[in-house]
């Protein structure tokens, strides 16, 4: 089955961004807003569930109002409404779920609840046009670090995931100790280029025996007892090298699976998605080993690359034309997994 979806609507609110985007023929970016709470829960040092819910309900109807101003149309113009229905914080999942059930409804148009982490891999259909499967897929998000094996629109394989934090969690962990406010990332990554990423010698787990899996909370806290170890000398720590020796560890473990995995599917397309998928340091360390093997490295552009609704409206597009849809009775899934993708 395959209807054409004109103009698709995108709506995301699964943690700290309340965003809305309109897709135009699955591939021209209409409106693509973002309204960060970032500001908010940098005082508390992480998101507060509750206040991250109410920021969602005040901005989230601003938005859509001014997302189909900037794409030049009327509600009534959209075909299709699709919202990301987990995983995340459940009151944040709910208000843009509940949202897009009653435009949907009210609008007589189709609904569709997908996972924000297939989002996260179709920012890439944004940024590069439509790419060909199969392909390998690292997913490196706050939430999730993965190797997936993309087979087609819709057939996707997980191959191995983190047993514990995953990679974004550590940037943001390890920033929290060494007082650097949130998120993590990007602050880690503006030191960590002025640092000597071998100043600390920091532990790298391979688990060779599931080479598709991850583990970073051994690292994570092998910072944190090295910044405790100085704060009880009196010390402190030079916060470049940390910075630079803890994603020099990062990278090196995401670059040397996902080559790894490449070589054993035999696939040369690779893509990266999530936040952690800004990364210059890993952009550069992936991008110099594929072009090296001959393959090709994917990732969007860094305001895709991070939560958003435009990645959610180009994976929903595919699915709405594939004929799937969700009921009235659509929920939020805060623990929905990349299994259930
Ligand atoms: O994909 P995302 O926006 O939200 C989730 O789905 O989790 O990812 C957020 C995560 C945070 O942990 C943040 O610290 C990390 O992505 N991040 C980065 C960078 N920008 C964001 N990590 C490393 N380097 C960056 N430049
Ligand atoms: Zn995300």
């Amino acid at each position: 089955m395959t209807e054409n979806f004109k103009w698709v609507m995108g709506i995301e609110s699964s943690c700290d961004e309340t965003a809305v985007a309109i897709l135009k023929d699955g591939t021209t970016l209409a409106a693509n807003l973002v309204s960060s709470q970032i500001p908010i829960h940098k005082i508390y040092g992480g998101v507060v569930p509750e206040i991250a819910s109410r920021q969602h309900m005040e901005t989230i109807n601003l938005l859509i109002d001014e997302a189909a101003r900037e794409a030049g149309i009327t509600l009534q113009d959209l075909d299709g409404i699709v919202v990301a229905k987990g995983p995340g914080l459940v009151g944040a999942l709910l208000v843009g779920v509940s949202t897009a059930k009653a435009l949907a409804y009210g609008l007589g148009i189709p609904l569709l609840g997908i996972n924000h982490m297939e989002g996260h891999i179709y920012a890439n259909w944004l940024a590069h046009g439509p790419i060909e499967f199969p392909a390998l897929g690292l997913i490196v998000s706050g939430g999730h670090t993965a190797l997936m094996l993309l087979e087609d629109y819709g057939c996707y394989r997980l191959l191995g995931q983190t047993r514990d934090d995953a990679a974004g969690e550590a940037f943001d962990k390890v920033a929290r100790a060494m007082k650097l406010g949130y998120p993590g990332g990007p602050v880690i990554e503006q030191l960590a280029a002025q640092g000597d990423p071998k100043a600390f010698d920091l532990p790298r787990a391979w688990l060779k025996d599931h080479p598709w899996e991850f583990s970073f909370s051994g690292l994570k806290t092998a910072v944190l007892n090295l910044i405790n170890q100085a704060a009880m000398r009196g010390e402190t720590i030079d916060s470049k090298d940390m910075a630079a020796s803890f994603q020099s560890c990062v990278v090196e473990v995401l670059t040397e699976k996902t080559m790894a995995a490449a070589e054993a599917f035999k696939v040369t397309r690779i893509l990266m998605a999530g936040g952690v998928s800004a990364n210059k340091g890993l952009q550069e360390s992936l991008g110099r080993r594929c072009r090296e093997a001959g393959y090709t490295l994917y990732y969007p552009s860094p305001a895709l690359c991070t939560d958003n609704a435009a990645m959610i409206a180009a994976a929903g597009y595919h699915r709405l034309r594939q004929g799937h849809r969700s009921g009235w009775d659509l929920n939020a899934h805060p623990s929905l997994g990349l299994e259930e993708m």
